[in-house]
């Protein structure tokens, strides 16, 4: 395991969001960043951000759904920068929307990018660092990926996906002894474009559940788990720790809760035609398109900082003592109302 910097990084769905953050904060490290998206206006803006930070970038138009591509990719981020230390596997679409109003072309579209997407780059990953007995994966989860939510039944079923066959990898590379190691970050409900656009047939603009996170809390925690990767998985943010104990805890109940808040809580008050455009097929942020960013729209309700992130990093004793009161606590909770 390398933790000196530079490093050889390979981020996807580096154009924007999360991954755009967390190719800002390696290139901040002075690293070498490969960016990896659809989109080269979001591109080419990402690369200019890791460089005007100090690192190098190398952005590499790539749709992930195309395992070919992605491991094209990979030899070329080794062709130009030497060998990968670390692939963080970020990129992802959604619809939102009713189970019953995704079409099946559309439930494929978003497994073949969000689950298989990880897939691929893991493989393509995976294949490299075996040559060397080395690296380090780092999967962008979700507290969605634990728990379930309505109107995102595609997304939520990548997102448990993901958890299981990275569980099972990670059982392989300990029974070999590797120095491999691959990590789960499961995020909060975070401040970025996806909002905007991705395909929605929800009345209203889609917005994430509260509380709000900046992209910035997630990037640091991605970089925190690429330094510390033989933890099997990270939790960012109160309402993860508080999600994921729930959901062992009082899954039915949560169900009801959801059942009854989950629509709302997912819409801002802002009406939306149906024809709004979306990047599930093509990107928005291609040649002629606009450049997003790292933020969304939600800027003026999202914190900066997280102090569970900061407590599960630097006192992991008092986080899963802390982890352990809520799950006594929803277990009294469950026994009320079961
Ligand atoms: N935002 C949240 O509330 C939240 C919460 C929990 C977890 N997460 C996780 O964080 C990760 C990033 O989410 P985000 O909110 O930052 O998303 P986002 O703002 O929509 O950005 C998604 C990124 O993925 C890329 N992408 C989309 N389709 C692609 C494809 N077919 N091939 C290659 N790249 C593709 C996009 O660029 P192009 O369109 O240019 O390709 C963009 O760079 C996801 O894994 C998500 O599950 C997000």
């Amino acid at each position: 395991m390398t933790t000196s910097s530079p490093r050889t990084i390979v981020i996807t769905g580096a154009s924007a969001g999360i991954g755009r953050a967390a190719a800002q904060a390696f290139g901040r490290r002075g690293d070498r960043v490969v960016l990896l998206a659809r989109g080269e206006a979001g591109l080419a803006a990402a690369a200019a951000e890791v460089e005007a930070a100090g690192g190098s970038a190398l952005p590499i138009p790539t749709d992930v759904a195309d395992a070919a591509a992605v491991d094209a990719a990979a030899t070329r981020a080794e062709e130009t920068f030497g060998p990968i230390d670390v692939w963080v596997n970020d990129a992802f679409t959604s619809v939102f929307a009713p189970f019953a109003d995704i079409s099946p072309e559309e439930f494929r579209r978003v497994t073949e990018v969000s689950y298989l997407g990880f897939v691929y780059g893991t493989m393509a990953a995976l294949a490299r660092m075996r040559t060397r007995g080395r690296g380090t994966i780092v999967q962008v989860g979700s507290a969605l990926g634990v728990r379930a939510i309505p109107l995102q039944s595609a997304y939520c079923g990548a997102k448990h996906a993901i958890n299981g066959f990275t569980e099972s990898l990670r059982t392989e590379l300990l029974h070999d002894h590797s120095d491999i190691h691959v990590t789960v970050v499961q995020m909060p409900a975070l401040n970025t474009p996806q909002f905007s656009w991705v395909l929605s047939r929800l009345p209203r603009h889609p917005q994430p559940v509260p509380p709000i996170y900046q992209p910035e809390v997630a990037a640091r925690a991605i970089v925190y788990a690429a330094d510390h990767p033989r933890r099997k998985t990270y939790w960012v943010g109160a309402s993860t720790a508080a999600t994921i104990v729930g959901q062992h805890a009082v899954p039915a109940l949560l169900d009801r809760y959801l059942a009854k808040t989950g629509f709302s809580s997912q819409q801002t008050g802002e009406a939306v035609g149906p024809d709004r455009p979306n990047n599930l097929w093509e990107p928005l942020d291609g040649v002629d398109g606009k450049d997003y960013g790292a933020h969304g729209i939600f800027d003026d309700r999202a914190w900066a900082r997280s102090p569970q992130r900061w407590l599960a990093e630097n006192a992991r004793g008092w986080s899963l003592a802390a982890a352990g009161a809520a799950l006594i606590a929803c277990g009294a909770a469950a026994a009320r109302y079961r």
